[in-house]
């Protein structure tokens, strides 16, 4: 039978079998025994395994001494248990065909050995055959099944809201504009401004950098749900941190407040953490080896560790206190930066931290409002080892504070009527957060650049195929 090579390895398999084992070649070595100890991996799991290939294969001397790494193979043979370390079975061949050559081995980009992830950025379509980016691939399934999984479980549903979206979900102006004009002929109105109502959807239409506004109308009818898709942002970021296409989660309960809204963090990201240890424990291992040696110890951290919850205004004082120097200025009314975040976490707390009650004018429209007239309802949960992983909020359902902040912030009302609508038809409070998937993935594996948590990475001058 055809098995992967995760089923042959982990004991699923009968050893004596006859299996079929079907993969790329990482190595080959041969004996002067007149055998070849080829390496096959199928990326179903961290290990490749070890087939064995005697010199009485009818193609041994044409084709199997001939293996290098990235050849595409199919072997037969019996599954046996393994004399040699490490791997507990190993395929005795009776026979291997080889599928695909590589062209010119000496310039195939992947050989075995570590290679710089800088290099490997450039050959975004050849990394996946990499130990790390195997692992790297699997560790981010298996996030991403553990986040379907929990809100499954927990009773909420998953809203697919669009990619394409005619309002700024943060109101931040950071969005890619979608449009069939023409750029060397653009259509004018009187005035000379571009006239978007002959662009293709009659109207200046956009990337969404949020699906948040989207999945708060779904809130307002089916009380729990999330929203877990692509966004874009068009900021000129060139940091290890940004990206200008990154996925994210968001969920958003209903007759909820920001500290069910932290409670809801607080429980899914340990729900995520605990299913990699669960699940990928190969992958970690080799992360722990080549790319982080705390990445399980901190997980195991934060699994054991109850959130600290702080108000933005006792942040402040305690990074004012701190007498450390840093490079931004801290201040009551700045927001904070990775420094003061990575403090508070890492150096003042010693766990994830939850900072909440922003000032106003530095969070978005959406949030709500507290009676102190100049704070909202905004958390941001900081990690050790990374600062933000979450921004969410308290959103506000008041309709004259909402179009109070709406006007402060500039935005036309025009533009938001339907989410003014959830205000006058059956408001209730509610809240929700934004965990950027890509971030998550770069804390679990101890990345120093989240280009490497995402098979293509976009950025700023950077979008290769
Ligand atoms: O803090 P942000 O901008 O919040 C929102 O978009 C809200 N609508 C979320 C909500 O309340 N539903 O982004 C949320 C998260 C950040 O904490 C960060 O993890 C990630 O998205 N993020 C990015 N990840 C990669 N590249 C970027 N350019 C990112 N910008 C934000
Ligand atoms: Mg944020």
């Amino acid at each position: 039978a055809v098995v992967s090579v995760q089923q042959a390895l982990s004991g699923a398999v009968a050893p004596g079998s006859e299996i079929t084992v079907r993969g790329w070649v990482r190595t080959r070595r041969d004996s002067k025994a007149g055998l070849s100890f080829v390496n096959l991996s199928d990326g179903s799991c961290f290990d490749p395994i070890q087939v064995v290939a005697p010199n009485t294969l009818p193609n041994y001397e044409d084709e199997v001494r001939h293996l290098t790494s990235g050849c595409a193979v199919i072997a037969t043979g019996t599954l046996t248990p393994s004399q040699g370390q490490g791997q507990a079975f190993e395929v005795q061949a009776s026979r291997i065909e080889v599928v695909g050559w590589v062209d010119d081995p000496e310039t195939y980009p992947i050989q075995p050995k570590p290679h710089s992830l800088e290099f490997l950025r450039e050959v975004a379509h050849l990394r996946p055959r990499t130990n790390l980016f195997g692992a790297i691939t699997r560790i981010r399934h298996c996030l991403a099944q553990a986040v379907h999984r929990f809100f499954h479980e927990n009773g909420f549903f998953w809203i697919n809201t669009p990619i394409i979206t005619t309002s700024d979900a943060e109101g931040a102006g950071q969005m890619f504009r979608v449009s069939t004009l023409d750029l060397a002929n653009l259509p004018r109105d009187d005035e000379g401004e571009v006239d978007f109502s002959r662009d293709f959807f009659g109207k200046e239409a956009f990337l969404t950098v949020s699906g948040q506004l989207n999945v708060e109308a779904y809130c307002l009818a089916l009380s729990k749900v999330y929203t877990f898709g692509p966004t874009f942002r068009a900021e000129n970021s060139n940091t290890a941190r940004h990206l200008a296409e990154f996925w994210m989660i968001e969920p958003e309960i209903a007759f909820a407040d920001l500290n069910d809204d932290a409670n809801l963090a607080e429980a899914f990201l340990k729900h995520l953490f605990r299913t990699v240890l669960d699940e990928r424990m190969d992958d970690m291992k080799f992360i722990v080896e080549r790319v982080e040696k705390n990445a399980i110890a901190r997980l195991e951290n934060f699994l054991a560790s109850p959130f600290e919850r702080i108000d933005y205004s006792e942040a402040i004082t305690l990074l004012q206190k701190s007498g450390k120097k840093f490079e931004f200025p801290v201040e009551w009314g700045l927001d904070l930066q990775t420094e003061h975040e990575r403090w508070l976490t890492e150096e003042h707390v010693g766990r994830p931290v939850v900072v909440m009650n922003y000032p106003e004018q530095i969070k978005a429209f959406y949030m709500r409002l507290n009676d102190d007239g100049r704070t909202v309802a905004a958390m941001d949960v900081l990690a050790p080892g990374i600062g933000e992983i979450i921004g969410g909020s308290q959103r506000e359902e008041r309709l004259d504070v909402l179009d109070a902040r709406m006007a402060q912030f500039g935005l036309d009302p025009a533009q938001y009527q339907w989410y003014r609508d959830l205000r006058r038809y059956g408001t209730v409070p509610h809240a929700g957060f934004g965990l950027g998937f890509e971030r998550l993935v770069v804390y679990v594996c101890g990345l120093s650049n989240i280009r490497d948590a995402i098979p293509y990475p976009r950025a700023p001058g950077h979008a290769t195929f």
